[in-house]
């Protein structure tokens, strides 16, 4: 049996790993949680639940080394802990003269440990176990049985038995029989399992999974047609697993480092180890080179391949990750026919794959460690020959490829003029290609090789600030900001701003611009001076250019006239300059002034504002002013309550931006504002996906803080608390360090305040409401101001609202104050648009809800009612809006101010109804347990719920139970009617009858019995 000997598979990655190697790599840090592969896993429940309910199944996994299928199956077998038995065992790489039947053995040494010996036999119920016995001695019927070979009739008695353990094992629980390795299986295993498979249909409650490296199953490997033999079965499933995606690559660094990485790590470890997630774990927190462990391993791969094959990877490794074939034989020489038969060893090894007419290296990491095994000179001559033979023909290299190719080959042979040439045009190609972090990484090379070429610009055409201005601009587009303004700093101290003032004001211009993009501390001085600088009227465009920065940059930090004059002024040059770009600027800058801190309808068309903008964008040609314009337009929008049209315009901006490359700056703001408006408007399925989306992109600024707190508020409204601590922990990483900006600080502080009062920390939430009322000047941004206040008067008012036995001093100080404070604002904050009018009738609301809990309790009807009146104010509103969130909210708190009233419960009926249809349409969890709980207390059956049922204590009522709760509290009989919607009177009574019926002298005994009891053990 040739395919019997391990020794004739060609010695790959995983015949290292076996070989102990793997021993010495695991000095890496394994990740908590499993990063992506919620699907792999329901797809193996599902299986596991199909083989419970009578089908057979088995599935097939394969996968390359590493790639996460034992840790896949552990994950897997964890979650059946309780509902399924699961039964594991793993093939051995022992070569010919290994134990037949390891897994199988393996497999029953377990089940002997968990049920003993007697325990096993017990389950073979009588019938013979002489045959498990040579797997397992334990199970031997007598000791001194003879040790016959594996022939005929023992050897399908032993099968029966194996089949007939399984079958009762799994007539009381259903069985996950899992296999691993099965590329390393003997002949006797494989035969086992296909005997098995084959019987499934027998086996009621057996889900059979195999696993195997499939970069092990060379053209001879015996499990080959095994695998393919078992296929044709029709309950036999194969899959292979892939590799990880990046953003579940990302997920498992952040769990290996604790902390959340840096998108630039990402990019590496993820390009390095191809998703790999062996690979990931050693290359996270490794240094620029590649782990010793993890280089040994890869190099033990083609350690066993012939000298010429070898040597050719070498060259090969020079090129990139794949190489074209006839590039190979340019390169070396080498005739095709004869190259192809050099390196049939390698791709039998999997070691290079092949695709189309290209060889690919399997890792991107077996490349790197091939490449750093060649010589210092050799390094250098080859890829000399590598550019020569691309120069000659650019079509040895794909369509497109050729300028970054030659920059490459000649900046790695060390020849400096051709290296700046090529690293210029291909920097250009990039850019048309609109791959800014490529063209950035070309330009930073053009600018280190540019003082060692003597005749630099003659060489490419351009001075070395022009370069570096180009290197700021595209440095903008990448997002990286920073950078940028230090490219702009460097060309700065380049220019005479003497003689070329306009030049000079230009690129103050752009490094205000870049500045106030990466949220860098900043003043706008530059732009004061650069306006000196064209104050001649000699550079009058250059001029429009800088009032127009100057006006975005005004209406950000505050709302004074400047802005709009600044604005105005640029618009008026920029047109008679017929400067289109300019004006675009200007445009936008206009209409968000239009409908931010002034009443909006002061007759100008702030949507006509928006078209011109746009259309002079286009003229321009300008795609990042049109992606401005898509920002600034979806937000005024959903300022104005036109929730849907938002998120279009928001939505064709973000294909906007990936058609142009903006996604890494532009993507998150934008999804933000895609976002925002599904949830306003209910869609909230939608607005899931769009911001699971942008998180898993790259982003970078302080938007993506954004997308965690919205992420975060509506896990909360879901009811999801640790969903939304979690995500709220991952915006405050990104914000720390970060200057206050109202639109990502507030909401922030917005959420902390909401998520404390939540968990029941209501003396935190106002806390931080105090903070934030006294710190931060909230009159200039009322759009993220009103939310906030109304977060805070919400929390004053559920705790001044409290009943006074449960209420904490301490808290019901600092919440009059909050309260207070909140009060003083409100009345000074601007309004505009509906939504904010909407936001106001809310804070009111919550402001008369707290004042009329300071009112008596016992008349408080007169109150109440005006409460009543201020939440139907605010139904209303929303109603108008089309939000049901906030909608439902205040449906609830109108039922709730009609309760105390004569009419209460009648008038509370319909808008609680509403209110608990709304949240439960919704998935709107928590707003759902508040309207549950208030028709608890008020004893209103909701439609669709079930009648009021609580469970009561022994000889006493529901209503009993509940007043007994309220007086262990120490709450008066007054007290307890406000809280429970009935008379005082009422609930004397209530207490009379409980302390008769048990037989109490006072309402202390009554409690301290109720206690002794158990009566009010879940009362807390
Ligand atoms: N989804 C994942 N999330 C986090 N870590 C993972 C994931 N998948 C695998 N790993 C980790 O990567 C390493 C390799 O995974 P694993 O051992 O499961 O690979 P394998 O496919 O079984 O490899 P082999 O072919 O060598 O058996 C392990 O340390 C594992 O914990
Ligand atoms: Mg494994």
């Amino acid at each position: 049996m040739p395919y019997e000997s391990i020794a004739c598979t060609p010695r790959g990655l995983a015949q290292s790993l076996a070989a102990g190697i793997l021993d010495n790599v695991n000095a890496c840090h394994v990740s908590p949680v499993v990063a992506g592969r919620a699907q792999e896993l329901a797809a193996l429940q599902q299986s596991i639940a199909a083989a419970a309910s009578g089908e057979p199944v088995a599935v097939l996994v394969g996968g390359e080394t590493g790639v996460g299928k034992t840790r896949l199956i552990t994950e897997f077998a964890d979650r059946l802990t309780g509902s399924a038995r699961t039964l594991t065992g793993g093939c051995l790489e022992l070569g010919p003269a290994g134990l037949p039947f390891a897994p199988f053995t393996g497999v029953l040494r377990q089940l002997v440990r968990e049920l003993g010996v007697d325990g096993v036999r017990g389950l073979l119920a009588g019938r013979s176990a002489s045959e498990l016995g040579r797997l397992l001695p334990e199970l031997a019927e007598s000791a001194d049985q003879p040790a016959e070979a594996y022939r005929g009739e023992a050897r399908a008695r032993l099968f029966e038995q194996v089949l007939g353990l399984l079958e009762r094992l799994a007539q009381a629980t259903p069985v996950a029989l899992i296999i691993e390795d099965a590329h390393w299986a003997d002949r006797s295993t494989r035969d086992l399992l296909t005997f098995l498979i084959g019987n499934l249909p027998a086996l009621r409650g057996l889900l059979i999974v195999v696993t195997f490296r499939s970069d092990e199953l060379t053209r001879m490997h015996p499990l080959r047609p095994l695998l393919a033999e078992l296929e044709r079965i029709s309950w036999v499933e194969r899959t292979e697993l892939p590799r990880l995606t990046r953003a579940a690559a990302a997920e498992q660094m952040a769990a290996i480092l604790g902390r959340e990485p840096a998108e630039t790590q990402v990019d590496t470890v993820f390009r390095r180890s191809d998703g790999n997630p062996l690979f990931v774990e050693h290359l996270v927190g490794g240094d620029a080179g590649v782990p010793a462990s993890l280089r040994d391993l890869m190099l033990a791969s083609v350690q066993r391949l012939p000298e010429q094959t070898s040597e050719l990877l070498r060259v090969a490794s020079a090129c990139d990750v794949s190489v074209g074939h006839a590039l190979l034989a340019k390169v070396t020489g080498i005739d095709g026919d004869e190259l192809s038969r050099a390196l049939r060893p390698a791709v039998a090894a999997n070691v290079l794959l092949i695709d189309g007419d290209r060889y690919v290296f399997r890792h991107a990491l077996i490349r790197e460690v091939m490449h750093s095994e060649l010589l210092p000179g050799e390094h250098s001559g080859l890829h000399e020959r590598y550019a020569t033979a691309i120069a000659a023909d650019p079509t040895l290299v794909p369509a497109g490829r050729a300028p970054i190719s030659l920059a490459h080959h000649w900046h790695s042979a060390h020849h400096l003029t051709m290296a700046l040439a090529s690293a210029w045009q291909a920097a250009a190609e990039a850019g048309n290609a609109l791959a800014y972090a490529e063209q950035l990484d070309m330009l930073t090379r053009v600018l280190e090789l540019w003082d060692r070429v003597s005749d630099a610009p003659q060489r490419i055409g351009v001075d070395h600030v022009s370069v570096l201005t180009t290197a700021a601009e595209v440095a903008g587009m990448s997002g990286e900001s920073d950078r940028g303004v230090a490219f702009a700093t460097a060309a700065l101290r380049e220019v005479d701003a003497g003689t070329e003032p306009a030049r000079a004001a230009l690129l103050l211009d752009l490094r205000a611009s870049l500045a106030e993009q990466g949220d860098l501390l900043m003043s706008s001085d530059d732009l004061m001076v650069a306006m000196q600088l064209v104050a001649d009227g000699r550079h009058e465009a250059v001029r429009a250019r800088v009032l127009a920065t100057l006006a975005h940059l005004l209406h950000k930090e505050s709302k004074d006239s400047k802005a709009h004059a600044a604005a105005a002024e640029a618009l008026a040059i920029a047109r008679a300059e017929n400067e289109p770009r300019t004006q675009a600027e200007a445009l936008l800058t206009l209409a968000v002034l239009e409908t931010e801190g002034s009443p909006i309808s002061k007759g100008l068309d702030v949507l006509g504002l928006f078209a011109a903008a746009r259309a002079a964008a286009e003229q321009a040609r300008d795609c990042s002013v049109l992606v401005q314009a898509a920002i600034n337009e979806s937000h005024v929008l959903e300022g104005l309550g036109e929730h849907l049209l938002a998120a279009e315009v928001a939505r064709s901006g973000l294909a906007e931006a990936a058609r142009y490359g903006l996604s890494r700056t532009s993507g998150a703001i934008l999804a933000v504002n895609v976002a925002e408006p599904l949830i306003s408007a209910g869609n909230w399925a939608d607005a899931d996906e769009v911001i699971a989306g942008a998180i898993a992109a790259p982003s970078t600024g302080p938007h993506r803080s954004s997308l965690w707190v919205i992420a975060g508020s509506l896990a909360l409204a879901r009811g999801d608390l640790p969903g939304a601590a979690d995500a709220l922990g991952r915006a405050s990483d990104l914000l720390a360090g970060q200057r206050f900006r109202s639109q990502s600080h507030l909401p922030h502080l917005q959420l902390q305040i909401e998520l404390a009062a939540a968990r029941d920390q209501p003396g935190q939430a106002l806390a931080i409401a105090q903070d934030t009322l006294a710190v931060h000047d909230l009159l200039p941004n009322p759009r993220y101001a009103w939310p906030l206040l109304r977060a805070a008067a919400g929390v004053a008012a559920d705790v001044l609202t409290r009943p006074p036995a449960a209420r904490i001093v301490e808290d019901a100080e600092l919440a009059a104050g909050v309260l207070a404070t909140a009060r003083q604002v409100g009345a000074k904050l601007e309004v505009s648009g509906p939504v904010q009018a909407a936001l106001q009738l809310t804070f009111r609301a919550e402001v008369g809800r707290a004042d009329a809990a300071s009112a008596d309790v016992s008349v408080a009807d007169g109150a109440s009612a005006d409460t009543g009146t201020l939440w139907w104010a605010a139904v209303a509103a929303w109603d108008q809006l089309g939000e049901p969130l906030p909608l439902g909210y205040a449906l609830y708190r109108a039922a709730e101010a009609a309760l105390p009233g004569s009419a209460g419960r009648g008038a509370a009926v319909t808008p609680l109804a509403r209110a608990a249809g709304i949240a439960r349409e919704l998935g709107a969890g928590r707003l759902l347990a508040e309207v549950a709980e208030l028709a608890r207390r008020a004893r209103i059956t909701l439609p669709g719920e079930p009648a009021v049922t609580e469970p009561a204590s022994p000889g006493l009522t529901a209503r009993e139970t509940e007043v007994l709760r309220l007086v262990a509290t120490g709450a008066s009989n007054a007290a307890i009617a406000a809280e429970l919607f009935i008379s005082p009177k009422t609930v004397s009574v209530h207490v009379s009858s409980v302390m008769a019926k048990l037989g109490a002298g006072s309402r202390g005994e009554a409690v301290a019995i109720a206690h002794r009891r158990g009566l009010l053990a879940d009362a807390s």
